[in-house]
């Protein structure tokens, strides 16, 4: 077991047993929330909730709660994001999607108890002055000006949402990637900060969170151009998730605007902004680095 395999298997740990505050709600419920959340997805949120803790000196075990809160709002947006009056998709992580499953109802509810689980995750888990920050953090990262919002966004560009015609120019596309997917990545580093600071986070403190900021902002980035390009070059069997399907929409994306081979420079060039800015925290970092270089050679 590498050392990420082992981080992810203490993930998932810590998400079966938040999954035990939902046991006593009706059976069909919890086992849509178990199908959707447990699925074998990568964890990247909690992983780097986790590296981003121990950059700045943390214990990443302590963080596991925030990053499982995470999760658990980032799986109830993918089985939401799945649904047919969104991306209509019927395969997620190698498995039929939620509502193929179990219907469109339970789908929905399924998602709804996973991101009201989050916040009683967090609150259950830390002392109130961080649990209170956590909170507010990913409220603000999942909400209308984060992930749903760029949710939305991408679906006016596809048309399912009525919107004027606009420019398909690169700041438009940034935007709609920075919310949809940038917003959690950010909220990821920003709470595995968080749980590492005392009841008041020193100035020191708060440069440490500016440069996670930027690696988290750069991350989201790369993260979707790189899920662009595995929706053109990619397969079912190794993304878990049909492919080819973003064209077929008419989706804003890198590979639309920019072409494949620009998309990739793009996504170095991120790379390696997000490796400059974190060299502050020396061998600390090296989880984080990792992430990033994880995303440079993903095939899923
Ligand atoms: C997929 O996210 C959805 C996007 C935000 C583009 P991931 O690629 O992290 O999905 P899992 O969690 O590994 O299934
Ligand atoms: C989904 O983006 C982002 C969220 C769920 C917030 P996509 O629609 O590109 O994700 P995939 O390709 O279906 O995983
Ligand atoms: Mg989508
Ligand atoms: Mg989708
Ligand atoms: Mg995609």
């Amino acid at each position: 077991m590498t050392a990420v395999e082992e981080r992810r298997a203490h993930i998932d740990a810590v998400l079966r047993k938040a999954l035990r505050k939902a046991h006593g709600a009706p059976a069909p419920l919890v086992e849509a929330m178990e199908y959707g959340l447990l699925a074998p997805g990568k964890r990247v949120r909690p992983l780097l909730c986790s590296f981003a803790c121990e950059a700045v000196g943390g214990d990443w075990t302590e963080s596991l709660a925030a990053g499982a809160a995470v999760e658990m709002v980032h799986a109830y947006s993918l089985i939401h994001d799945d649904l047919p009056a969104m991306d209509d998709d019927d395969y997620r992580r190698g498995q039929p999607t939620v509502h193929r499953k179990f219907g469109e109802a339970l789908a929905i509810l399924a998602g709804d108890a996973l991101l009201t689980l989050s916040f009683q995750t967090i609150v259950e888990n830390y002392r109130p002055a961080v649990a209170a920050d956590c909170c507010l953090e990913l409220s603000r990262a999942a909400g209308a000006c984060g992930m749903v919002g760029g949710q939305v966004d991408d679906l006016m560009w596809d048309g399912r949402i009525a919107t004027p015609p606009r420019e398909p120019t690169l700041e438009a596309l940034q935007a709609v990637h920075a919310a949809k997917t940038g917003a959690l990545f950010r909220a990821s580093v920003r709470l595995g900060w968080r749980v590492a600071q005392g009841d008041t986070p020193t100035e020191d403190a708060m440069r440490d969170l500016a440069a996670l900021d930027e690696f988290g902002r750069c991350f989201g980035l790369v993260f979707q151009i790189t899920d662009d390009l595995l929706d053109v070059e990619g397969d079912l069997a190794t993304t878990g998730k049909r492919v080819g399907k973003d064209a077929a929409r008419g989706k804003l994306t890198y590979p639309v605007l920019l072409g494949t081979e620009r998309s990739r420079e793009q996504a170095v060039r991120l790379a390696e902004e997000a490796f400059d800015v974190i060299r502050r925290f020396g061998p600390a970092g090296a989880g984080l680095a990792s992430m990033m270089e994880m995303l440079l050679n993903r095939r899923s």
